[in-house]
Parts: structure tokens; C-alpha cells; sequence
């Protein structure tokens, strides 16, 4: 079994480093090099240092979390090169994909997060005595609001109250329903050149067929899912 998890990572990782950041780059419509650039403030920063000490985190074939590969990293990219001011997220936990999105806000000095996820969940796995996004470093905190509840009550409020939204990011219950309902509540608030992004696009068909459905285009990295926002959609 672990031969085979093995290679599945490996496989993983060599497809990352070949055609990840390639597929990053046209999406965003900027260079490999100019993409390779953003990846290396991240890698070489010491907030990233401090999260992977954190979770103790050793990164390689063996490392599940949101660092592999390259998931986290791509949203900080993204938020740095489309530099938004109003984010969106469901699914925060420990709140990886929240640091990295406020990170970038913060380089950017510019932008604002709203993060929905229900309170104190099993599958959260906190260590005791953390609460959801224990992770995210104080600092940071002044451009994000943590919205308790479950995106089915809280999504719709968030984005009536908002209007427009520059980046979604689906990372909560990962149920066909909710996929489905979380895109298609986004989309009309997206503005154009805006981006939908979903983690765990693998889990069911969701992602495709609201692809499918909108007649829009998507770039897949591993697990993660990244529309960017035209007039069609
Ligand atoms: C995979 S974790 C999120 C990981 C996070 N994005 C990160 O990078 O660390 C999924 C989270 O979704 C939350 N969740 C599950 N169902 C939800 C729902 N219906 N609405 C909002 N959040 C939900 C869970 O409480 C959990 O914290």
C-alpha cells in the first residue's frame, strides 16, 4: 500500500513540477517566470517556515497536507497577481488556505477575506485548546472576518451583503449538493476576470458539470480547480 501511495505522490509531484505552475501561468496570464518569482516569495518567506513548523509539516512524498503540491502556494500566487479585494472562502479549519490568501493581502496591501465554516467540527481535527484558523498569525487577522455556520445559511447573506467578489474558494462540505450550490451561488457575484476556485474538484462531478453547465473552461491542478470568470459564465 505504501509503494503505491508512493508512487501516487510521486506522480503528483513531478506533474507539479512540470505543469502546475505552467498551468498557473496561463490562466493568469502571466509568465513562467514571472509566476516562478511569486512561488519563491512564498518558499523563501519565514511565515511559511513558521506554518510548516507549526503542523510539523515534513514536505515530500508523505506530506497530505494543503502544502502538497503546490495547493496553498497557488492561492497565495493567485491572490498576488489578481490582487483582490474581496475573497471569499468556505472551509476554513485550521486555517491553512486562509493564511496563505491572507498573506498575499497583506504583500498586496490591499484586499479583504470572508471565511465561512461551522463551529467546532469533529473532522477539523484541532489540537486542544485551538479554535478554527488557530493557524492564521495575529497580525493577519485585521483583514478577516470568520463567519460561524454552515454556507447553506451563511453564503447568500455574505454575498447579498457584499455585491461583487474578486476570488471564490469552496473548501467545505465537499457533497455533490453543496459543491453545486456554493458555485452557482458565486458565480453572479463574481466579477468578471474573476476566479472560482475549488479544492478536492476529484471528490464527485460537481465541478465538471457546473463547468459543463456554464460553458466555461477550467484548469485542474491535482485536486484543486481554477475558473477564471468570463462574460459566459
Ligand atoms: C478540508 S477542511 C478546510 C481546510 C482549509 N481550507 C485549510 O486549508 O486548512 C473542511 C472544513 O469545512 C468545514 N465545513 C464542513 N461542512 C461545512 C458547511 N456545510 N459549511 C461550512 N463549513 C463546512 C469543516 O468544519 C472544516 O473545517
Amino acid at each position: 500500500m505504501n509503494i503505491l501511495v508512493s508512487i501516487f505522490r510521486l506522480s503528483a509531484y513531478l506533474h507539479s513540477s512540470f505543469f502546475y505552475k505552467r498551468k498557473v501561468a496561463s490562466i493568469l496570464g502571466h509568465s513562467l517566470k514571472e509566476i516562478n518569482l511569486i512561488y519563491k516569495e512564498v518558499s523563501s518567506s519565514q511565515w511559511f517556515k513558521e506554518i510548516a513548523q507549526k503542523k510539523n509539516i515534513k514536505q515530500g512524498l508523505f506530506d497530505f497536507s494543503m502544502l502538497s503540491p503546490l495547493r496553498a502556494q497557488t492561492l497565495y500566487v493567485l491572490c498576488r497577481i489578481a490582487k483582490p479585494e474581496i475573497v471569499v472562502e468556505t472551509g476554513v479549519s485550521e486555517g491553512f488556505s486562509s493564511t496563505f490568501i491572507l498573506q498575499a493581502l497583506e504583500k498586496n496591501n490591499k484586499g479583504h477575506l470572508y471565511s465561512i465554516d461551522l463551529p467546532n467540527q469533529p473532522g477539523q481535527k484541532l489540537p486542544e485548546n485551538k479554535t478554527t484558523g488557530w493557524l492564521i498569525p495575529e497580525d493577519l487577522k485585521k483583514r478577516w472576518m470568520l463567519i460561524l455556520g454552515s454556507s447553506r445559511e451563511k453564503l447568500s447573506a455574505l454575498l447579498n451583503d457584499l455585491k461583487n467578489i474578486d476570488i471564490f474558494f469552496h473548501d467545505s462540505d465537499h457533497s455533490y449538493e453543496n459543491m453545486m450550490f456554493e458555485f452557482e451561488s458565486a458565480k453572479s457575484y463574481l466579477k468578471s476576470g474573476g476566479f472560482l476556485l475549488s479544492d478536492d474538484i476529484t471528490d464527485n462531478n460537481s465541478f465538471r458539470d457546473f463547468c459543463n453547465f456554464n460553458k466555461c473552461n477550467y484548469v485542474r491542478l491535482f485536486k484543486l480547480g481554477i475558473i477564471k470568470k468570463i462574460s459566459i459564465l
